[in-house]
């Protein structure tokens, strides 16, 4: 693999109108959105759903790779052709969730580190046999009583370096996922400042470690009010602080940024995208998508589980899609849910 192919896979994630579907959830978070819709977390209800992800006629004309979990890559489409080959065929990169998940960060209560660098190099050399374009890890800061601390701060930059320059030494594009939680009732400006401490100290670790940023594609959560925050700050206001903030701290030469959701709504998610879009012609980097929930959340819904829903479930997701498609141009409007 040469710097060249990790520029194309990269460049190509972030293609014009085009985002990622996070369809990573682990066993245990799908499950949780199974029990939302009353299905039971087979592995056979876990397939089915993933399958009717995958084969969404028309997918590919606004989603550029799909982010697989371990199962996932494993599993086939019920006339048994395997997804990542599906997905190859039908021009989507397939992509693979490689931490192991987030565990208590020792000796600071409250905060998380990202584990599963052991045996990391053989699992992406087997990720990569099975089809695996690009990777994610993903690192948990949380908002509140005195934390963020640096000590977690820096112990998952350094782990997202780790991961990053395993995955460029076999020829996988890191995508590298530090989510400040929106779930605390903070302000956008305290989630200024611990997005700008957790992006800059993620990037000056990635250079520390000699990754190629310009190989690498950053996923990260957008500036905004906390969930709880009796104040929430407007799309536009939003867009303008997540904008000013990347433009701080994220080094040009980078390939590009994707969004998470991080419990955002469906419409309000691809609303701020939108209007970062619009608004700014000439960032040096595309912004684009990388949501779960804000995708998946009224497919899942119309599915219910059941196969006879499938058509309109995909139908639900290809409507997300392509309203974030837009988005990612500045292209969206609003009265596209109504005529929807
Ligand atoms: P959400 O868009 O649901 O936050 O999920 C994205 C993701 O992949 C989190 O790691």
């Amino acid at each position: 693999m040469t710097t060249t192919e990790l520029e194309t896979i990269a460049k190509m994630m972030v293609a014009e109108g085009k985002g990622i579907l996070a369809i990573d959830e682990s066993t245990p978070t799908i499950k949780k959105r199974f029990d939302s819709i009353n299905v039971e977390s087979t592995e056979e209800n876990r397939r089915a759903y993933r399958d009717l992800l995958i084969t969404n006629p028309d997918g590919n004309k606004y989603i550029s790779g799909m982010i697989l979990y371990d199962e996932t890559i494993r599993q086939s489409t019920s006339d048994g052709t395997p997804f990542a080959e599906k997905l190859t065929n039908d021009g989507i990169m397939p992509g693979i969730k490689v931490d192991t998940g987030a565990k208590d960060f020792a000796l600071h209560s409250n905060e998380k580190i990202t584990e599963g660098l052991d045996g990391l190099r053989e699992r992406l050399a087997e990720y990569k046999n099975l089809g695996a374009k690009f990777a994610k890890w993903r690192a948990v800061i949380t908002i509140g009583k005195n934390i963020p601390t640096t000590a977690c701060i820096d112990a998952n930059a350094h782990a997202l370096a780790r991961y990053a320059g395993l995955c460029q030494e076999i020829g996988i594009v890191p995508m590298v996922e530090p989510e400040v939680l929106m779930d605390a009732d903070n302000t956008i400006d305290l989630c200024y400042n611990i997005t700008e401490k957790t992006l800059s100290s993620l990037f000056s670790t990635l250079k520390n470690q000699d990754v190629s940023i310009a190989h690498t594609i950053l996923k990260t959560n957008m500036v905004i009010s906390g969930k709880q925050c009796p104040t929430q700050a407007n799309v536009q206001e939003v867009a303008e602080k997540t904008v000013q903030c990347l433009l701080k701290n994220v080094p040009s030469e980078l390939a590009g940024i994707v969004f998470l959701s991080g419990g955002q709504s469906a419409e309000l998610a691809t609303a701020h995208l939108n209007a970062m879009n619009q608004n700014n012609k000439d960032l040096p980097w595309p912004l684009s998508f990388s949501y779960g929930r804000a995708l998946q959340e009224p497919c899942l819904k119309a599915w219910g589980g059941n196969s006879e829903n499938i058509e309109t479930a995909q139908k639900a997701l290809l409507h997300r899609e392509k309203c974030n498609g837009l988005a990612c141009k500045g292209e969206y409007d609003t009265k596209m849910e109504d005529a929807a």
